[in-house]
């Protein structure tokens, strides 16, 4: 996938705080000098919120607590921890990662360096889908990651079954755990390792399809900036052009689609074109691209004969 005019066209994330040497504690504090929250924060080089944050994570404490006691001195162990995860921060580490959970689609789902990190855009995904799928429906998500997509649709929509597939199976035990978390049990939701349609039995067809694979050119500076140094690159990277899942995922949809349901796929800000043309190429009707908030092609749907 390429770049958008202005960030990664891979779902954005969040800027990381450059990992510059220049940027260290005012004052770290020493053995026989106990700390407080609002120590830890005020001298924090980075953004308050995102300290808090780390705080919480390290003393396992909530937010109004921290607030309540932030002049009292913190056990060691847990200002140890915050500095540590400041550190990493600090080098780049993504927040998600290191809080080990991110918000989707008003749902927390727990995310470490196996899975992708779920991206705002991506709930447009999730719109289209829960708004297209017949009433009963089994729904196919393929390239799951940490299940976000596929777990949204099952709690919006109580009356689909969902299948989601990953060729990684380090993702589908984060998409299983964060399945449990939400309360939805396999007759909901199941799982299926493999590569692509090869996940998936030879007669088997379902009304909707939808998917948010890896599309980045394999060669994409922005690769190697932002959190997407730390997200695993068989979940970012597709090839040359960035588009090789997406022929996979486009050519074996006719034979996985009932007749009349749809395949909806997320994709680069500049990788309609090429992704109608690969639908209209499969057999695919009633082609169409939709844009983000940003103004950016970002979903195509064709629909089986
Ligand atoms: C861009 S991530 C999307 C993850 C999740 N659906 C989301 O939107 O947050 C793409 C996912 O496709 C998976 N993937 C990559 N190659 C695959 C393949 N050949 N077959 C199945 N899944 C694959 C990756 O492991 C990764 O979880």
């Amino acid at each position: 996938m390429t770049a958008a005019p202005a960030a990664p066209a891979a779902p954005a994330a969040p800027a990381a705080p450059a990992a510059d040497p220049a940027v260290v504690r005012a004052a770290p504090p020493t053995a026989d000098a106990p700390t407080s929250a609002d120590h830890l924060i005020a001298a924090s080089p980075l953004p308050r919120a995102e300290a808090r944050r780390l705080l919480e994570q390290a003393s396992g404490r909530r937010r109004e607590w921290l607030l309540a006691h932030g002049d009292e001195p913190l056990d060691r162990p847990v200002s140890e921890h915050f500095l540590a995860l400041e550190a990493s921060r600090i080098k780049g580490a993504p927040l998600a990662y290191l809080c080990g959970e991110r918000e989707f689609y008003g749902l927390t789902l727990e995310v470490d360096q196996a899975v992708l990190i779920p991206r705002p855009e991506t709930e447009l995904l999730v719109n289209a889908a829960c708004e297209r799928a017949p009433p009963g429906a089994t729904v196919l998500d393929l390239g799951t990651g940490s299940g976000a997509i596929a777990i949204a649709i099952a709690v919006t929509r109580a009356d689909l079954q969902v299948v989601a597939t990953d060729r990684s199976g380090e993702a589908l035990a984060v998409a299983a755990r964060n399945a449990a978390r939400h309360g939805l049990a396999p007759n909901r939701l199941g799982f299926r390792t493999g590569s692509w349609w090869q996940a998936i039995a030879p007669a088997e067809r379902f009304a909707l399809v939808v998917s948010n694979p890896p599309y980045i050119a394999d060669t994409d500076p922005h690769l190697a900036e932002g959190d997407l140094r730390f997200e695993p690159r068989h979940a970012l990277a597709s090839g040359s052009d960035g588009l090789d899942a997406l022929r996979e995922i486009a050519a074996g949809a006719p034979a996985h689609l009932a007749a009349g349901g749809w395949l909806v796929v997320e994709h680069g800000w500049d990788q309609g074109a090429a992704v109608r043309s690969l639908f209209l190429g499969a057999g695919l009707e009633d082609v169409h691209t939709q844009h983000d908030l940003a103004g950016h092609e970002r979903l195509t749907f064709g629909r089986a004969q």
